[in-house]
């Protein structure tokens, strides 16, 4: 029996559990919040404040009954206190180191009140429980159907080796890299990078190949500047484009040409009149097989289109490539195209690494990244990236591309791929799409339909008997569960893939009323290896041997395999080993319950262009995305297809120069950027077709507002925008910013606002509050995707109403009736984009809700706050604002030391590696500077490490300093120290081994090597090798 008491608690509790799941989930909730939003308590604490209050309540009320059942059911996974580092007690300790009573008073201090927000920032529901996300988000996922896609177009379903997808997509070691922009403590994923270079350079049969870019439309836009860059006359500006690429390339294609103010013709390559262009021909693009399936011969295009001055761009299919004639043999000047198939899962779209390879001719307008091979201090052999200071983007307003992060993660992937199954592997592999395809199509054509395309390797088009309709077949292929392509009426396509199996082939013919029985003699009579099929013509299959090199011939045995992986990711430092302080990187925690739901079969298995009625999962998602993106920016409507920071920035200036234009105002081409910008700022801007005039900042860090008003009204009558990164790239929150958005509002323009920093804004303001019109997220800075060392990379944009018309379309997003949805052209292959990480952001915003992220906010702030404090009696921290206080990063000046002991930033950030350290972002903004963002995910103890390590270099300085240690010979000029370098028969130096390896006593229990000593970078450029070096250094 129970008691009175009891019965109402049991009463209150019958109640909780009649309530529907998200009212319960809300009430569990605040009680959660004990653990979240006052997590500063000791758990013990807080249970017994729980308890305490339980016992006291339940006796009185059935409304303290509930109170108290809440508290028995309060779940205990609940994440702020999980994402965040410090605890409270470590929080009260640094607001006393830093003078403050209260992180709000902290905050007050550092975040000007006329920016702060009136109201607490609103995201509908949120602060789940770790779980309760889960579930939640299979729920939307399952919203999705998982049907198998032979839509090809670009994209086809993969097996992703399982040793590949646990140990490098699903392994933190990999995934939270950081850019290998430095070599030492990167060799592994450089090699990786490297491996994959030589893929697609021995693929493509050309020299130059980089390491990566963004998708197969990107690499065509990037493709189509070097050849108009590459051309001696501006007046060398009409690209052809051949109508059989894929829509999505053309379409990103023509967005890109508008910048530039290129003309891009599209057409038949086998009718169109090339004289017709004379001299005017800058470069064509044909695709390799093209978008329906044919192996069209390309040399005597290549050489009318080289007859002509122009350049040819071929995009390729990486896996046909194995078995068909390399596009360098035939004359191709550049190959581009997607390496996703090479074991990358489909995601609706992304991330997938795209490639692009082209004749050493061209090799020093490559975009993106290339690795290098050069040699360390020793002499050893080491990697490093290429031609660094080359890099487009870092050329500013005299760059061609802005590409910046792009896919590296996926790179890897493929790259892995490729290392796994080898030379005979890729091929059989290769041999299996074809076999099946050529089973296809001799039934489908035996079932009375057409095949129209007399050549292939894995697509067919299909038209279909006059007896039935396209509709028809795609609804018998809808009951199986099957997608094909659509065409039109009579025709459909079809794509097949490595993950093909009897029962699908069986399916397929079955759905084109084909003899299903005949499968297996047909699977055993048809070609069983591409050089023997009459589908691929003669001159076109592939001679001599692909991927003859060692590395790709090795680690076939899933134990060898496995080892070579873990093999390079010990060489190389992520956030699974210590923390990267990078500043404006954010290299916060990427929570592995936010990347369990991306390899989800309903969402890694979705083919981009798969029917709306199937992704309706990820509709809800993105949908709540869009809409939570736009709360936390203050802005109207949000897209989520940039696939990064600064494909964000390009989508938003375009979308500022539309909406101009739409009022007659096409003529404003003046965009305002600061001295102390990002690189991709003025190359995006470049690329929008803007004229970039430099604003200088003063000599406290902040924008020089006499300076932005005097240009602002100096082009008053053609001003397009200002970008404003804030807080500043300089990492001060400044007061003037308000001011400077008047300034060019007055003057006509628009104001993008660069969210790389917006971690430090969350909850606190907001780029619309502030006035801005548009801004883009780093997803994978402030959104906890990953950088996976170097993408993916998700850069949304948010808009003001008046933009939100503006955004960029794409061929799939079309209105119920067929209408474009925006008329303005994608930035992005895919519609979404990299869709396949949004779950990450997705779970980041909903477990933190709208409260958790302000308190991010608020620690990453007091994270910074007290290591500058830290430190600051040690260096000097260059700007700050007039209270002392920095925003969620700091500057350290290193300048001084290079007169006081020949040191540079670069031997402190070296030095650092010897201490386990990934070094500070170098030399950006300030030359020879040091900019350290520690983030809210760092602990104190792990910020204390740091600044110990800092401090104690400072030391080694003073011993230079006062001649106690040379300054030639040192012990910061000479790091890193590898083990190498200390374990050799010769030690030439004024200091010990010991104090080299381990200077301080911490480090015997936890050291990570550096993998080789400093890297030559003179040496790699002069000798530039960007594939895998010859067999016998790997003997
Ligand atoms: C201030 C700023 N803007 C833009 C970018 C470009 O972003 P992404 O690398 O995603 O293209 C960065 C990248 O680090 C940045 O720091």
């Amino acid at each position: 029996m129970l008691s009175r008491s009891s019965a109402s608690k049991a009463q209150a509790i019958a109640k909780l559990c009649a309530m529907p799941h998200s009212a319960l989930a809300t009430t569990m909730l605040r009680a959660a919040l004990l653990h979240t939003l006052k997590p500063r308590q000791s758990s013990a604490a807080v249970a017994a404040e729980s308890s305490a209050s339980a016992g006291a309540s339940a006796a009185s009320s059935p409304t303290a009954a509930v109170s108290a059942a809440q508290q028995a059911f309060a779940p205990l996974d609940t994440f702020l206190r999980r994402h965040n580092g410090p605890r409270q007690s470590d929080v009260e300790a640094m607001l006393q180191a830093l003078g403050f009573k209260s992180l709000d008073e902290m905050v007050a201090a550092a975040v000007p009140n006329s920016i702060r927000l009136p109201e607490p920032l609103q995201i509908a529901d949120g602060e789940f429980p770790e779980r309760e996300l889960l579930a939640k988000l299979k729920n939307i996922a399952s919203q999705n159907k998982v049907y198998r896609s032979f839509i090809g177009t670009g994209y086809t379903d993969v097996v992703v080796p399982n040793v590949i997808l646990r140990n490098i997509l699903e392994n933190p070691g990999w995934y939270t890299q950081y850019t290998p922009y430095q070599p030492e403590i990167s060799q592994g994923r450089l090699e990786s990078l490297l491996n994959f270079q030589t893929v697609v350079s021995d693929l493509t049969g050309l020299p130059a190949a980089n390491a990566s870019l963004l998708d197969e439309g990107t690499a065509a836009g990037e493709a189509l500047v070097v050849c108009l860059n590459s051309a001696r006359k501006k007046t060398r500006n009409v690209f052809f484009a051949d109508e059989n690429c894929h829509p999505q390339t053309l379409a990103v294609l023509r967005t890109r040409a508008e910048g530039f103010g290129a003309e891009i013709v599209v057409g038949d390559y086998k009718t169109f009149d090339f004289a017709s262009l004379g001299d005017r021909l800058a470069g064509a693009l044909v695709s390799y097989p093209d978008t329906y399936g044919s192996i069209c011969d390309y040399k005597i295009l290549a050489d009318t289109v080289h007859g002509q001055g122009g350049q040819l761009v071929v995009a390729a299919d990486l896996m046909s490539l194995s078995v068909l004639q390399p596009p360098g043999e035939f004359g191709a000047d550049i190959a581009i195209g997607n390496t996703q198939r090479f074991g990358v899962p489909l995601g609706y779209g992304g991330p997938h690494a795209a490639f692009f390879a082209t004749t050493a001719a061209n090799q020093r307008r490559v975009p993106g990244r290339i690795i290098g091979v050069s040699r360390d201090a020793e002499g050893n052999r080491a990697y490093r990236l290429a031609l660094q200071t080359r890099e487009q983007h870092i050329r500013r307003e005299k760059a061609s591309s802005n590409i910046c992060t792009a896919q590296a993660l996926l790179a890897n992937m493929a790259a892995m791929y490729a290392v796994y199954h080898g030379p005979e592997g890729i091929k059989a592999i290769a041999d299996r799409i074809h076999r099946f395809t050529q089973v296809v199509a001799a039934s489908v054509a035996s079932a009375g339909h057409t095949i129209e395309n007399t050549t292939y390797f894995d697509t067919l088009r299909i038209r279909v008997a006059d007896t039935t309709s396209a509709a028809e077949v795609h609804a018998r292929a809808a009951e199986c569960q099957i997608n094909l392509r659509r065409i039109d009426s009579q025709t459909v396509g079809i794509t097949l893939d490595e993950a093909v199996v009897r029962d699908e082939l069986v399916k397929l013919v079955e759905i084109f009323g084909g003899n299903a029985a005949a499968v297996d003699s047909l699977a055993t009579s048809v070609s069983a290896t591409v050089s023997e099929s009459s589908a691929i013509p003669a001159g076109l299959v592939r001679q001599g041997a692909i991927l003859s090199h060692p590395i790709f011939n090795r680690y076939h045995s899933e134990t060898e395999m496995l080892r070579y992986i873990t093999q390079l990711q010990n060489k190389d430092l992520s956030l699974a080993n210590a923390m990267i302080p990078l500043g404006s990187c954010t290299m916060k925690l990427n929570a592995t319950t936010e990347l369990i739901p991306i390899t989800w079969p309903e969402f890694s298995q979705i083919h981009p262009f798969a029917p709306h009625e199937q992704t309706q999962g990820y509709a809800k998602m993105i949908k709540d995305l869009e809409e939570d993106l736009a709360s936390i920016t203050g802005m109207d409507a949000t897209t989520v297809q940039p696939n990064s920071g600064a494909q964000g920035e390009y989508a938003g200036l375009r979308a500022i120069r539309a909406y101009q234009s739409s009022k007659g105002e096409g003529h404003r081409n003046i965009c305002l950027v600061p001295d102390s910008a990002h690189g991709t700022n003025p190359a995006s801007a470049v690329m929008a077709g803007l004229k970039v005039v430099i604003v200088k900042c003063d000599n406290k860090g902040n924008l020089d507002l006499v300076d932005l008003e005097a240009k602002a009204q100096k082009h008053a009558t053609n001003l397009s925008a200002v970008m404003i990164t804030y807080p500043s790239t300089f990492g001060v929150f400044e007061d003037g910013v308000l001011r400077a958005i008047e300034i060019v509002h007055a003057n006509g323009g628009q104001v993008y606002m660069d969210g790389a920093n917006m971690n430090a804004q969350v909850g606190l303001t907001s780029p619309g509050y502030m006035g801005a019109d548009v801004c883009h997220l780093n997803n994978h800075k402030t959104l906890a995707i990953p950088h996976g060392g170097g993408g993916p990379g998700v850069g949304p944009i948010c808009v003001k109403s008046h933009l939100a018309p503006f955004l960029p379309g794409h061929p799939e997003l079309v209105n119920a009736d067929g209408t474009p949805q925006s008329t303005v052209g994608p930035v992005s292959a895919a519609p979404y984009g990299s869709a396949g990480v949004l779950p990450v952001t997705w779970s980041y915003i909903k477990l933190l809700g709208a409260r958790g992220m302000t308190e991010v906010s608020k620690t990453a702030i007091l994270n910074a706050n007290y290591m500058s404090n830290r430190l600051r009696d040690h260096y000097s921290i260059l700007y700050t604002n007039d209270k002392g206080m920095c925003a969620h990063e700091f500057i350290l000046d290193t300048r001084v030391f290079g007169k006081s002991a020949g040191v540079q930033a670069i031997d402190i950030a070296k030095r650092l590696q010897d201490y386990g350290f990934h070094p500070p972002t170098m030399s950006w903004p300030v030359p020879n500077t040091i900019m350290i963002e520690p983030t809210e995910s760092e602990s104190k103890e792990e910020m204390d490490r740091f600044c110990d390590a800092l401090i104690t270099i400072r030391e080694e300085i003073r011993e230079i300093e006062e001649g106690k240690q040379p300054r030639d010979n040192n012990i910061l000029v000479n790091a890193p120290h590898s083990i190498a370098k200390v374990s050799a028969e010769e030690w030439p130096h004024p200091y010990s081994r010991q104090r080299a390896a381990y200077p301080l006593p911490s480090l015997r229990e936890r050291k990570f090597w550096p993998s080789v000593s400093r890297v030559d970078d003179a040496y790699g450029d002069l000798n530039l090798m960007c594939s895998c070096p010859p067999m016998e250094n790997y003997q």
